[in-house]
């Protein structure tokens, strides 16, 4: 698994499947979103979620799970995730805060557009036709706000997302103190116009 991860771009892990489970068996990780392969190895898919807020009590995690279960071979399936990050580093692992989450605190009013950076993850869910296991590699995208609202719909719509985000999301994406600077840069690019459903410019 060392061998193959090193010859390609992007995160793995790599869950067993057992007791209706899947376990964080293992992994070869160097862009995580703000947590720690180290610490989530040996945990299933319900502890390593422990500290998301929100989706457990709205059942989103067991709705999750049961369908990762039941992913088959030949058939992979995927997500994206999204969160931010300033300045355009990869490895924002927990055991790297120290060099990073200080890096939050350089924004500002005039910096935010370049600094600021949307991070989206696409992940995807492959059955390993062997072991049963899942494969679950990550690919992470920064983007500049700077960059993002040059398509109007993505400036529209990230201003409205970050504004309405529930204060739990807010504190657990790491918002906290910046999203006051960044709802402000990005207000500007928001005309009030409906977007259309997709990801897609319009
Ligand atoms: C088996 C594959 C998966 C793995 C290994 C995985 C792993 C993780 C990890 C390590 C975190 C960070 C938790 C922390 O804060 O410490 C996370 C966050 C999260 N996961 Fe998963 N996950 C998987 C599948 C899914 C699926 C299928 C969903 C669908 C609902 C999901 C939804 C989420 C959400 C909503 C967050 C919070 C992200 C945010 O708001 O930034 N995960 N996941």
């Amino acid at each position: 698994m060392e061998y193959i991860t090193r010859q390609t771009q992007g995160d793995f892990c790599l869950l067993d499947q057992r007791d209706e489970n899947l376990w964080m068996d293992a992994g070869m990780v160097t862009s995580p979103a703000n947590w720690s392969l180290d610490f989530a190895l040996g945990m299933n898919f319900f502890e390593w979620h422990a500290p998301v807020p929100k989706a457990h009590e709205m059942g989103i995690f067991k709705r999750a799970l049961r369908f990762l279960l039941a992913i088959q071979y030949g058939a992979p399936a995927r997500r994206l995730n999204w969160s931010m990050t300033v300045n355009p580093i990869l490895d924002t692992s927990t055991e790297n805060y120290h060099q990073w989450g200080m890096q939050k605190t350089t924004m500002t009013p005039e910096n935010v557009g370049s600094k600021q950076h949307l991070r989206v993850e696409l992940q995807t869910f492959f059955r390993l036709p062997r072991s049963n296991a899942l494969a679950f590699p990550i690919r992470c995208y920064l983007i500049k706000l700077e960059e993002l609202v040059t398509i109007p719909k993505w400036g529209r719509r990230l201003h409205r997302v970050v504004r309405d985000l529930p204060i739990e999301l807010v504190t657990y994406k790491g918002l906290i103190n910046t999203r006051p600077l960044i709802i402000d840069y990005l207000s500007q690019f928001d005309d009030g116009a409906e977007t259309s459903p997709g990801e897609w410019p319009d």
